[in-house]
């Protein structure tokens, strides 16, 4: 006989409206098992999530806990039943400190008094690094994330529900993050954990349940899976997960950098001496570890980054010292999917047609506002990566799902023509099946002969579809390579530190 499960959900039905987020769910857990929620965006997986831990009521349905049926009216309810969540976008109060967060989240500050020490031991015994006298604003994402944990630990989680943890993480953190999983396995804890990474679900959990428009599929054994048996099931239908590469010749020079320096706020350098140029009809990827000078190289193409020294030639005119509005009017769109996808680009509460104006009213002229265009643009989209909403208008993007959420800002960008595209992290929350959608448009730019500057995390996925590869290791350009003979081992030593020209075999296209 099969063990009573830890937590057993039944029949569960929400609905939003007209939609129906969960369809007569089954899901269960077992303890010292970290179990995987797989789907699509938008397939339900938050939702579940949501109502196990007392955020959500469901409309129909049971759940139980080690065999008995319990009701949660509210997260106060789950959390004494033993359940913690890491929500998909963090909770915690920027100006506070760490331990005044995972104090806060249990009792007043008032009762402070002794829990340092508490604190301490449960951070010791899961081997969490998080400094509790530091502020929340100080942070990086992982330490966040570990914050959130301990705070749901503190609060005697033995079930952690942990939604999409690892999107915005570099791979160190998500080892860490791992050990902390195997950790809570070991302690006969359960771990629920939403991914839509396939190599982590196959290396991290024991079990998978696939959810598909808001019903279950199946639940499988993860030994006994393969990801690609698992994308047909996400999606219901055989998927072809090849990247291509188009293979054409790549056209003229469009942006030539050129000793590019960019300076950190405190005064370091966040880009030194960078230079290379971008081709029309082509993709170049930027491979590098988290914080490697990405997001200022970008933000100094869009204008949005004070250049200390170097140029931007674009068609032989120099761009440095231009307003990003001006940038933008020449052909230059750049895209950057911010760890937080709410934080920059959308408003969370307005609709998509008025976050598509939010872009659309600085290439208007004039005072008053046409919304047509960005009524028809909205359908366009909609349509075109498939984004899962009741409706374009009058209905707040901040309730659509993460992923959904992210193709409104992607799909904004890609429509605006451009001659340069610059997509940073473009695939960061997404399900598989539109990551592909996603390279395919991307190869759709390339042959209109866009000059493509593609930065992401995935190296498989940078040598399969770009034409060259430039990697950056500390501010520094390392190297560039073409991506059709490179090989991963190769671009991780570069992204280290150490040169091309230094490796063995690599079959360097510049010299830098
Ligand atoms: N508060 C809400 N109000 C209205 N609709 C909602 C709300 N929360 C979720 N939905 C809808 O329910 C459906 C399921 O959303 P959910 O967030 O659970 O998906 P998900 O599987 O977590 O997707 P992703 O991988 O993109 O995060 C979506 O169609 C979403 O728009
Ligand atoms: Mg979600």
């Amino acid at each position: 006989m099969d063990q009573v499960a830890y937590i057993s959900m039944k029949n569960i039905v929400k609905t939003f409206g007209k939609v129906v987020a969960s369809n007569h769910v089954n899901f269960s857990v077992h303890k010292g098992e970290i179990h995987a929620l797989l789907g699509e965006n938008g397939a339900g997986k938050s939702t579940l999530m949501n109502m196990l831990s007392g955020i959500y009521l469901p409309d129909g349905g049971s759940i139980f806990i080690e065999g008995k049926e319990v009701h949660f009216s509210a997260p106060k309810d789950s959390i004494a039943a033993g359940i913690g969540m890491v929500h998909q976008h963090f909770k915690l109060i920027d100006v506070m400190t760490a331990e005044e967060n995972v104090i806060l989240g249990k009792k007043g500050l008032f009762f402070r008094k002794g829990e340092s020490r508490k604190i301490d031991a449960l951070a010791k015994q899961f081997e969490l690094d998080v400094d509790l006298h530091k502020k929340v604003s100080d942070m990086s994402v992982g330490e966040k994330q570990n914050l959130e944990i301990l705070k749901v630990l503190y609060q005697g989680a033995r079930i952690l529900i942990l939604d999409e943890p690892t999107a915005v993480l570099t791979p160190q953190e998500t080892r860490k993050l791992f050990a902390i999983m195997r950790k809570m396995k070991a302690e006969g804890c359960a771990v629920i954990f939403i991914s839509h990474k396939m190599n982590e679900v196959m290396e991290i959990t024991d079990k998978i349940t696939v959810l598909r428009k808001g019903e279950t599929i199946q639940t499988l054994n993860t030994a006994e899976t393969t990801p690609k048996q698992l994308t047909d099931l996400m999606v219901g239908r055989a998927v072809d997960l090849t990247i291509e590469r188009l293979e054409q010749p790549a056209g003229p020079e469009l942006v030539q950098v050129q000793g590019l320096t960019v300076l950190k706020r405190e005064g370091t350098p966040a880009l030194q001496n960078v230079s290379f140029a971008m081709r029309g009809g082509e993709i170049l990827s930027v491979a590098g570890i988290a914080g490697s000078g990405q997001k200022e190289l970008c933000e100094a193409l869009a204008g949005l980054q004070k250049v200390k020294e170097g140029k931007i030639l674009f068609q032989g005119e120099d761009l440095v010292g231009q307003s990003p509005k001006e940038i933008r009017r020449r052909g230059i769109s750049m895209s950057f999917v911010p760890e937080d996808r709410l934080g920059m680009g959308l408003v969370g509460g307005m609709d998509m047609v008025h976050n598509l104006l939010l872009k659309q009213y600085q290439d208007q002229k004039g005072f008053f506002l046409n919304k047509k265009p960005a009524v028809e643009k909205a359908a366009e989209i909609k349509e075109k990566l498939e984004i899962a909403t009741p409706g374009i208008s009058k209905y707040p993007v901040k309730n659509l799902s993460g992923g959904n959420i992210q193709k409104i800002l992607l799909g904004r960008e890609l429509d605006s023509d451009p001659e340069v595209l610059i997509t940073a992290y473009p695939v960061r929350g997404l399900d598989i099946n539109t990551c592909h959608k996603i390279y395919d448009l991307l190869n759709e730019e390339k042959k209109k002969g866009v000059a493509v500057l593609f930065i992401a995390e995935d190296l498989d996925v940078l040598l399969a579809l770009s034409d060259r590869i430039l990697v950056l290791a500390n501010g520094e350009v390392t190297g560039i390579v073409d991506a059709r003979t490179a090989t991963k081992e190769q671009i991780g030593l570069m992204m280290m530190g150490q040169k091309a020209t230094e490796l063995e075999g690599t079959a360097v296209v510049e010299n830098c």
